[in-house]
């Protein structure tokens, strides 16, 4: 199956969601809360999922899309899984680090992924047996097989309150000295790990449209994306872990509390 198609249409797709970003981040826009008063949505997030939808589906009218803002309508064998804005809240704030993230799924495998940071307009782009690209340029996850020397990120769900079982893994690392970050929008942290830039992300309770396109971005860069004992990782899965492979183990050692 020629693949190019399907990520020429997901890169024009998260064009269209950066003209949307910039736009409303000169204009201003209203907040909204969603499920709690940290979880945010704003007119950006909500047009540039309509502008990404309207797009891939003129493309490819028999695939479905699966929105974070408005979920998906109907079944196809092509399934599009889409977060038109990874990082809401750093975006609200005007701190940069949010993307535009759009996965392309093909009879349950992953085969494209697009990760967009909209305010550095740097592309991460991936196609299955491919590899994956910086801005047109390969890229591969670090080499580094020390975990104390490795930089690793985490994230929490808006419910942490309610759902804190990361703090326990976090706490854990913390008391190793691990370095650790907490960049706030998982599509990217992904993006991070399969440029090298960081060592490995692990978070809980993620959803599909943060993960789809950079779990395929790391796995195209060389790296490791599992469960929490190493089961291999299916979208929508309570629990993800990703590395440059080579500091995998340790990692997950460290997070069961060894
Ligand atoms: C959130 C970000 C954040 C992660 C949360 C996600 P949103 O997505 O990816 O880093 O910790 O779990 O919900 O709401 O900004 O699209
Ligand atoms: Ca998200
Ligand atoms: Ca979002």
């Amino acid at each position: 199956m020629d693949l190019k198609p399907y990520l020429d249409a997901a890169i024009d797709a998260a064009y269209l969601a950066r003209g949307i970003h910039l736009y409303y981040r000169e204009k201003g826009f209203a907040l909204e809360s969603k499920s709690g008063p940290t979880d945010l949505v704003t007119q950006a997030d909500r047009e540039a999922e309509e502008a990404i939808r309207g797009l891939l589906l003129a493309r490819f009218p028999g695939h479905v899309v699966l929105g974070e803002e408005s979920g998906q309508q109907g079944e196809s064998g092509f399934r599009w899984i889409v977060d038109p804005l990874d990082g809401t809240v750093n975006y609200a704030h005007g701190f940069p680090f949010y993307a535009v993230s759009i996965g392309l799924e093909a009879q349950g495998e992953m085969v494209v992924g697009v990760v967009l940071d909209t305010a550095h307009d740097e592309l991460f782009t991936a196609i299955k047996g491919q590899g994956a690209f910086l801005n047109g340029r390969p890229i591969q996850v670090s080499a580094t097989g020390h975990l104390i020397k490795s930089l690793l990120a985490t994230g929490f769900p808006y419910d942490v309150s309610k759902d804190p079982e990361n703090l326990t893994y976090f706490q854990r690392a913390l008391q190793k000295n691990l370095m650790v970050r907490r960049p706030g929008a998982a599509a990217l942290d992904l993006a991070y790990v399969a440029a090298g830039r960081l060592e490995g992300f692990w978070e809980v309770k993620l959803n599909p449209w943060d993960v789809a396109a950079g779990w395929l971005l790391v796995t195209e860069a060389g790296g490791q994306v599992s469960g929490l004992n190493g089961e291999a990782y299916a979208l929508g899965s309570r629990y993800l872990v990703a590395t440059n492979g080579k500091i995998h183990q340790q990692l997950l050692g460290v997070i069961h509390g060894k």
